[in-house]
């Protein structure tokens, strides 16, 4: 059998319903004009229920967006189908329910329904992996490391990538992980994309159809490279962790150990917001805007301090090289941590700040940058495009003097300076400064040159 249009390649058993829905129609089981008008998406058991399919939300979406005003879904995609506006979601349990709404029948009584299907899709052995949803970490948690914390805020507020590097035990991925609490909820519309994405990988949480925190995902070095951008084999394309991440963070904790290439394809949809991956049918796209973490130790044999340090010279080069210059020139905030002492680590707590005292800076900042903004596609610092900063949001040249001479130096190039200039925005922001001054600038800058060894 064919599907109409052809040349489409299709997949999956979304199609389902409106295959048998097609069939019963064409043996006048119903009139053709009942179904005439109507989306069905879902997937068919052979006892006649409805199961749950992955992707309702792009699926009711576009038929939103191509004037459809039902929608037939399975009962268990009802929550997320209803996350569409201005469409008609009609669930279903089974075939039979739906046969008896077409011809205007009332529904079957509980005892001739087959047991209602589970809220996770028929994807054998592939539990649904949800995006991370811890509640219990707070920046309090983490003792000194001023540096680290700022970075974390200034992160958090603009959306600029972040690196730490340094050694075991030093607090690189406690910090990391704690990134999230320091973010605002996402808009409605970033909310929708995000959701959407997770419903088009079946990682949506059953209970939560809307994602609405800014998600973070965090891949194991062992991961795939189509396992990070997205892939998969044959004509079945599977979002990949950048788009997991989208809106959200990326954190790749012991950078350098990920397998060769994995990093370096970032720098395609770091560059881009989103990610492409060609087939032979064409090239499909995915959005991939989120902001990048990683961690990493300084060498390979993960001694506690340097002078343990048991690694060949040539080793320890070749290990950092791993995130190469490309990548690094494309992280703005790059932090080498040294482990907080035993007194911080005894006496800071009743200093810490939380992450809701930090959160709410954020917050003011990023209200600062919107309204700045506003006029604009772009949300945050980090998303001006390059000559649209350079137009609009140059300082006065008494606060670039700093830049100017890095950029004559050498030491900083033009690429450099756009991110310099971002995160400058995004201090000032932080600071409710009108426009960033030379403190500000110098404080980017410092960041920009963080050594990785
Ligand atoms: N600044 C700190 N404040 C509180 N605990 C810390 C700090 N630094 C390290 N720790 C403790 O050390 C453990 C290891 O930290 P971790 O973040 O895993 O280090 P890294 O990722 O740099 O190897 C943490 O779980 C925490 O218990
Ligand atoms: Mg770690
Ligand atoms: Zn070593």
């Amino acid at each position: 059998m064919s599907l109409f249009p052809a040349s489409l390649p299709k997949k999956g058993s979304t199609f389902d319903i409106a295959i048998a829905v097609a069939l019963l129609a064409a043996a006048e089981a119903v009139s053709p004009f009942s179904c005439a008008g109507l989306t069905l998406v879902g997937e068919l058991g052979l006892d006649g229920r409805m199961r749950a399919i992955p992707g309702v939300l792009p699926a009711v979406l576009a038929s939103a967006n191509a004037g459809c005003q039902t929608v037939v879904v399975p009962r268990a995609n009802a929550a997320e189908a209803r996350l569409v506006p201005d469409i008609e979601v009609v669930p279903v349990a089974s075939l039979r329910e739906l046969l008896c709404l077409l011809r205007d029948e009332p529904p079957p009584t509980e005892d001739d329904q087959p047991e209602q299907a589970s809220t996770h899709y028929g994807m054998d052995g592939l539990a649904p992996r949800c995006p991370d949803r811890r509640t219990d970490l707070d920046l309090t948690d983490v003792r000194g490391q001023a540096e680290a914390r700022r970075a974390l805020e200034i992160s958090a507020a603009g959306g600029h990538h972040l690196f730490f590097s340094g050694p075991p035990g030093c607090g690189k991925t406690m910090l990391a992980e704690r990134l999230p609490t320091l973010m605002p909820p996402l808009e409605p519309e970033a909310a929708l994309e995000v959701t959407a994405i997770h419903s088009v990988a079946g990682t949506l949480p059953p209970d939560q159809p809307m994602i609405t925190k800014p998600p973070f995902h965090a891949p194991h070095h062992t991961a795939t490279r189509a396992a990070i951008v997205g892939g998969g084999s044959g004509r079945v394309l599977q979002p990949g962790a950048v788009s997991l991440a989208h809106r959200g963070i990326l954190f790749l904790d012991e950078a350098p150990e990920f397998q060769g290439g994995v990093l370096d394809a970032l720098r395609q949809p770091l560059e881009e917001g989103e990610v492409r991956l060609s087939r032979v049918e064409g090239t499909a796209r995915f959005p991939a805007r989120f902001t990048l973490v990683l961690a990493a130790n300084p060498c390979p044999c993960a001694a506690a301090k340097q002078m343990d340090c048991s690694c060949a010279p040539g080793i320890r080069r070749k290990y950092t090289s791993r995130v190469s210059g490309p990548l690094l020139d494309r992280i703005d905030l790059k932090l080498e941590l040294t482990p907080a002492s035993r007194a911080e680590l005894r006496y800071d707590l009743e200093f810490a700040e939380s992450s809701e005292v930090v959160a709410e800076r954020v917050l003011n900042a990023r209200e600062r940058a919107v309204k700045r903004l506003s006029g604009t596609p772009w949300r945050t610092n980090s998303e001006i495009p390059g000559p649209e900063l350079r137009r609009h949001f140059t300082p006065s040249g008494e606060a670039m003097r700093a830049a100017d001479e890095a950029l004559q130096k050498g030491t900083l190039s033009a690429r450099g300076l756009d991110r310099v200039l971002r995160v400058a925005w995004t201090i000032a922001d932080l600071a409710d400064r009108e426009e960033p001054g030379d403190d500000d600038i110098g404080g980017a800058l410092a960041l920009w040159n963080g050594r990785w060894t």
